[in-house]
């Protein structure tokens, strides 16, 4: 409870602030990128608007995924005073556009050839009723697997590639007295792993038709029980203290050799890097075992909220910026994400993240790319979050896999 009051004191306090001092030139722009990768890769974005010539009026919201910053915004929405710019995830930016909030980037969009270069499955959310109301920064994607390469050489440990061999390997490591799993126990965090652990369990028609099509009889199904039933396995593998720890603290558990693995977007390969690990020296990522050909994917996009009848030049300008092939590389270098438009070659990336635009590409070629649940990619807000609730309640015992499963079935209903 404190947490919560404390997180709306700051949001509100940063809110202040942003009113009185935002200068008519500056881009505000509402984001949650706050944790140490995060940070270094949002300066990028700065910098590069810096040397335009463009200032920047900053409005973090604290809070992995973005559920926290969603709700400053609909607030100051509310109260007539959109930020400028806002980072956004798929339905979002669909319900945005919807109201008519956002602004039309037609004009940046043709001049400089967006429908050429980026994919249809992200044009599916920067467009609607065919305008541009968007600009995606990159692509993540969630089933991925972060490991400590120390941890796995001194137990003999090989990477794993089935569900069993990654029960095995989480079974040695906690004999051993390490922290098998670092996780997080917030809603989108739980949601995050249950992506990967729906996809591994059920297939990607499975997933497709429980999480995109919502079809009752998937969501119901004996496969989500076994879905679930993982979730306590993997519950059983956790810390004592997950409750409400922040992802990237859970990350670092695996950076300082507390922990093997941690189940989490490539978000996570952020922080490795910025403590200065390498991947295959000092860590791993792999994808989470039985997903090793799909690719549950969400994109960072920035929305323009409506300042008149037209984008101003800055919204333009900042469009634009993110948008470039050279800030595309040196933005996701740094985030772990990849690039979202297609022609950015990977040679500034490392070996993950040459392996997720490997990924991607093959994904999206043999239809195995889907848009994550838990990152707003495969609903709107209203059923994620129907979702979240049924998850999280199943991983920290409230209900057993069968009342999950039935609870899953009607939260959905109604959210609908
Ligand atoms: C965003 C990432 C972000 C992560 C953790 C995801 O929803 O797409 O950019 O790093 O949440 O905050």
């Amino acid at each position: 409870m404190r947490s919560t009051i404390s997180k709306y004191v700051t949001a509100f306090a940063v809110l202040a602030s942003s009113v009185s001092f935002a200068q008519a030139a500056d881009v505000e722009v509402l984001h949650w990128w706050t944790s140490g990768g995060e940070a270094a890769a949002l300066n990028v974005l700065k910098k590069d608007l810096e040397e335009q010539g463009i200032g920047w009026q900053d409005m973090p919201v604290a809070g992995g995924g973005g559920t926290q910053a969603m709700t400053v915004l609909r607030a100051r929405v509310t109260s007539g005073n959109a930020p400028t710019a806002v980072q956004m995830l798929g339905f979002d930016i669909t319900d945005w556009a919807k109201e008519g909030a956002l602004a039309n980037l037609n004009e940046v969009a043709s001049a400089e050839g967006w429908d050429k270069v980026v994919p249809e499955a992200l044009q599916k959310f920067s467009k609607y009723d065919g305008q541009w109301v968007a600009a995606p920064v990159n692509v993540h994607s969630t089933n991925w697997v972060w490991a400590n390469k120390k941890i796995l050489d001194d137990l003999g440990i090989a990477q794993p590639t089935t569900w069993d061999e990654l029960v095995a390997a989480m079974e040695k490591v906690k004999e051993s007295g390490k922290t098998a799993v670092a996780h997080g126990g917030q809603p989108w965090q739980d949601a995050t792993i249950f992506d990967a652990v729906v996809m591994a369990t059920g297939g990607p028609e499975f997933y497709q038709k429980a999480f995109i099509d919502l079809d009752k009889e998937a969501l119901g199904s004996d496969t989500m029980k076994e879905a679930f039933d993982r979730m306590t396995v993997i519950r059983s593998f956790v810390d004592d203290n997950f409750s409400g720890r922040d992802w990237n603290l859970a990350s670092a558990m695996v950076i300082n050799d507390e922990a093997a693995f941690q189940f989490m977007g490539d978000w996570a390969k952020g922080e490795f890097l910025k403590a200065g690990k390498k991947p295959d020296e000092d860590f791993l990522c792999f994808r989470f075992p039985g997903t090793q050909k799909q690719v549950t994917f969400n994109s960072d996009q920035f929305a323009m909220f409506k300042q008149g009848d037209k984008p101003s030049e800055e919204q333009k300008a900042l469009a634009k910026a993110i948008m470039s092939p050279s800030f595309q590389s040196a933005f996701n270098v740094v985030k772990g994400s990849v690039p979202a438009r297609t022609d950015v070659p990977d040679t500034d990336f490392d070996a993950c993240g040459k392996k997720g635009m490997k990924d991607l590409a093959a994904a999206s070629e043999s239809g195995n790319l889907f848009g994550s649940m838990a990152h707003g990619h495969a609903n709107p807000a209203s059923v994620k979050n129907a979702m979240y609730d049924v998850i999280t309640a199943q991983f920290n015992g409230e209900y057993d896999s069968e009342t999950a499963v039935q609870e899953l079935v009607s939260a959905v209903e109604l959210a609908q």
